[in-house]
């Protein structure tokens, strides 16, 4: 999908950057993952350094103890939540790609902090299945970040998984601007206003939508705080 870079761009990026610069100090773990993922030809689109620490902010104001990540790719948000744990903490992240999971795995490892991190390789829906099924302890926060038209799904299974009074996050639910754009079929399009279908009438999410500009361009994230359990079906 061509993206149309807007004229305000390099200021976007500028004003990243200057926040970067200040409050960001500059850490050797973090540059590792972005060098990795370079080396091995990802493309950029991890969460930019600033909005990782927002949710390494969050995690921590709220105490978090249990994550899951829906979406690994290279772990580099994973390592911004990781960061965020106690010593008795734990992540599972999701990715259905091996080379990412290896990755993920390379780089946890280097920043020593593997042993938080479990890395389930397979199809998310799969796998967010098999942890409704064996009851897996719930999670305080849940973070999605994986392939776009499935996002809803996610989200249904995110709302089993996470406890009352967590809080689930999703990533690029504004996609420069072509959620509203009528001319849009593209699926991972349909899937974010699926999801904000799904937000709208799930009783047990209270949840707030904002869009962000900076160096990835025009996007944006949505918050629900987990208010009551799934209605079962
Ligand atoms: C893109 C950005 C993301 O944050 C993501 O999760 C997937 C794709 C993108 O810019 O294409
Ligand atoms: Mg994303």
């Amino acid at each position: 999908m061509k993206i149309h870079h807007p004229a305000e761009q390099p200021q976007w990026t500028e004003i990243d950057t200057y926040i970067e610069t200040h409050l960001l100090p500059p850490d050797a773990a973090f540059q590792h993952v972005l060098t990795r993922s370079q080396q091995a030809k990802l493309l950029p689109i991890h969460i930019a350094p600033n909005q990782g620490k927002l949710l390494n902010l969050i995690a921590r104001f709220a105490g978090v103890r249990r994550i899951l990540e829906i979406g690994s790719l290279a772990g580099y948000s994973t390592l911004w939540f990781a960061r965020a744990l106690p010593p008795d903490g734990q992540i599972i992240t999701i990715e259905q790609t091996p080379r990412y999971v290896q990755l993920t795995r390379d780089n946890l490892d280097a920043a020593q902090l593997g042993h938080l991190v479990d890395i389930r390789l397979g199809d998310a829906s799969d796998v967010l299945q098999t942890l409704i099924d064996v009851h897996t302890e719930p999670f305080d926060l849940t973070f999605i970040d994986a392939d776009k038209k499935n996002c809803a799904n996610y989200l249904a299974a995110a709302h089993q998984l996470t406890r009352v009074g967590g809080l689930i996050v999703c990533d690029n639910v504004v996609r420069h601007g072509r959620l509203t754009d009528p001319s849009q079929t593209d699926p991972d399009i349909l899937g974010i206003r699926e999801l904000f279908t799904r937000l709208q009438h799930t009783t047990g999410l209270d949840s707030t939508a904002f869009q962000t500009v900076g160096s990835k361009g025009w996007d944006g994230l949505s918050v629900s705080l987990v208010t009551a359990p799934p209605i079962s079906t």
